[in-house]
């Protein structure tokens, strides 16, 4: 069949049924599904790769997931994941494939593009890498005056920044404690001002974190970085600057000392396994960077073998569509109850709406039915405490994914059990709610939520919940039939924002629409 043939997933035979197993459904309450299923909480659960998933309190019964892991079949699911994880050019509108799992795959397992096995050369940036990380982390690459690095500054947004910065927090706890890690992405100055004021030039390394090697932003903060190098005396840019970039000639243009050069086949939003994470391994070492690809990798596996009702990132997936499509549920909202996953909810935000806020197809056809949901969320117990008010009696239902981790990583008293009972409560609390005759003190309860549940937050556990995410999105992405992969609804701001700077700088505000002129000339 011809791309262009290829059917909506709203003609599939499982997609109609579903239409009208939501009209059955849509009024069932989760308290009388329990109460009529009490195996329902056991059943309704896997358990892979280090992650509890407990999809029980969802708005499902088995014939939903019936219908739905029908719709994986009939649009082709296995095969599109397969086709991923070998290295097919599933990037249609940039013709290429993508290669994050290529990048945690172990050394003996080829995966060719082009006729070409690309692992080994994964492994061998990889290495030196690596070894750089520990030549920095050891103390043994000097600064211009001689001294150790004590200061590590990424420079970097978007996937260049959100995956090193959740990362780094997460895994901080395994962290070279002797060592300061900060991030600067806004190209608004206070953050790079904030992010060195007390830092000695020195002993500061900059990595340089861009792809493209082009963003506007990550070239100014990267620019200013120089300058303030430069005004502290700072001589030999080689020590103090490498770059991680799939354009190494652009970085060497600007003075960088090393480069750790990517495949552009890498997108930015699943580029914390590459070079990207450079950051990372420097913070918890190449083993614990090992870990973390380990952790993805066996992810990877677990996607491509287990069955699909048994398949977690498949799971998820399914349930973001029927919520999505059928329930007409406008966002998700994530809530880890672990400290060190504060920045979860940022990265996550990035690799769905990036990936799937599509309007049309892989072929450019017009999709029927809404992608992407919004993404949103904060760290537990403190969202309880912002907007839980109106997961609870707003007037929108919003799923909620609750994270837990079993095992804390500090040894403070009293804080654990109190952590994980206010998780596990307010998911009973959105399921239960509350039958009062003051309708300000009534909850209608009914509201959907998911359960991880992660041992103890380390490298690999981490490694696996990342992945684990990025196969959701895949999954949803496969079935609503869009390319997860390219993202051409951030260049458009971009290119107005030279003219506009332009505009800026020199009052002329020719060619811009009215509102916009009017208001640069406020700014000048
Ligand atoms: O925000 C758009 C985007 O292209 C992201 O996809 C990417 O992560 C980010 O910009 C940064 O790009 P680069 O790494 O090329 O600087």
């Amino acid at each position: 069949m011809s791309n262009t043939q290829t059917p909506s997933v709203t003609q599939c035979a499982a997609w109609k049924a579903l239409a009208a197993h939501h009209l059955r459904v849509a009024g069932l309450q989760l308290r009388q599904l329990f109460a009529d299923d009490p195996g329902r909480g056991e059943r309704m659960a896997l358990d892979a790769v280090g992650i509890y998933l407990d999809y029980s309190k969802n708005r499902i019964t088995d014939e939903t997931l019936r219908l739905l892991l029908a719709l994986a079949d009939e649009t082709g699911l296995r095969g599109r994941i397969d086709a991923m994880l070998r290295g097919d050019k599933i990037n249609v509108s940039e013709g290429r494939a993508v290669l994050h799992t290529a990048l945690r795959a172990p050394r003996d397992a080829p995966i060719v593009v082009d006729g070409v096995n690309v692992v080994p050369a994964v492994h061998a940036v990889l290495d030196r890498m690596a070894a750089f990380a520990e030549r920095v982390r050891s103390g043994a690459w000097k600064g211009h005056t001689g001294k150790r690095i004590r200061n590590v500054v990424n420079i970097g947004i978007g996937g260049s920044d959100l995956g090193p910065v959740m990362a780094y927090e997460a895994l901080r706890h395994y962290s070279a404690r002797d060592m300061a890690f900060r991030f600067v992405s806004n190209v608004d100055g206070t953050d790079f001002a904030e992010a060195t004021h007390d830092l000695a030039a020195e002993e500061t390394l900059f990595i340089v974190a861009s792809k493209t090697f082009g963003t506007a932003e990550t070239l100014r903060n990267a620019t200013s970085a120089r300058a303030w190098f430069e005004a502290q005396g700072g001589s030999d840019l080689a020590a103090h600057f490498v770059a991680l970039t799939a354009r190494p000639e652009a970085a060497r243009a600007f003075g960088v000392g090393r480069c750790f050069a990517f495949d552009d086949g890498v997108g930015g939003r699943t580029s914390l396994w590459s070079v990207i994470g450079l950051p990372v391994a420097v913070a918890i070492g190449r083993a614990g960077f090992e870990a973390l690809l380990a952790g993805a990798h066996a992810m990877d596996r677990h996607f491509a073998e287990a069955p699909l009702e048994a398949n977690l990132p498949v799971q998820l997936g399914l349930l973001d569509v029927w919520y999505r499509n059928f329930h007409r549920f406008g966002s998700r909202c994530v809530v880890p109850y672990h400290h060190g996953l504060r920045s979860l909810a940022f990265y996550l935000q990035q690799l769905e709406m990036e990936s799937n806020g599509k309007r049309v197809d892989a072929h450019g056809r017009p999709l029927p039915f809404d992608t992407a949901p919004v993404v949103w969320g904060a760290v537990g117990s403190n969202a309880q405490h912002a907007f839980f008010q109106m997961l609870h009696q707003g007037t929108q239902v919003v799923p909620v994914e609750f994270i837990a981790v079993r095992e804390p990583a500090h040894t403070l008293e009293g804080h654990q059990p109190r952590l994980l009972a206010n998780a596990l409560a307010q998911a009973r609390a959105l399921m239960l709610g509350h039958v009062a005759d003051d309708a300000h003190r009534h909850f209608p309860g009914n509201r959907p939520s998911t359960f991880l549940l992660l041992e103890r937050l380390d490298a690999a556990s981490f490694g696996a919940l990342i992945a684990l995410n990025e196969h959701r999105v895949f999954t949803s992405g496969s079935l609503w039939g869009l390319n997860s992969f390219d993202q051409w609804g951030v260049e458009l701001g971009k290119r107005h924002a030279g003219a506009v700077e332009t505009g800026l700088a020199s009052g002329r505000t020719e060619g811009l629409d009215a509102a916009t002129a009017g208001l640069v000339r406020r700014l000048r």
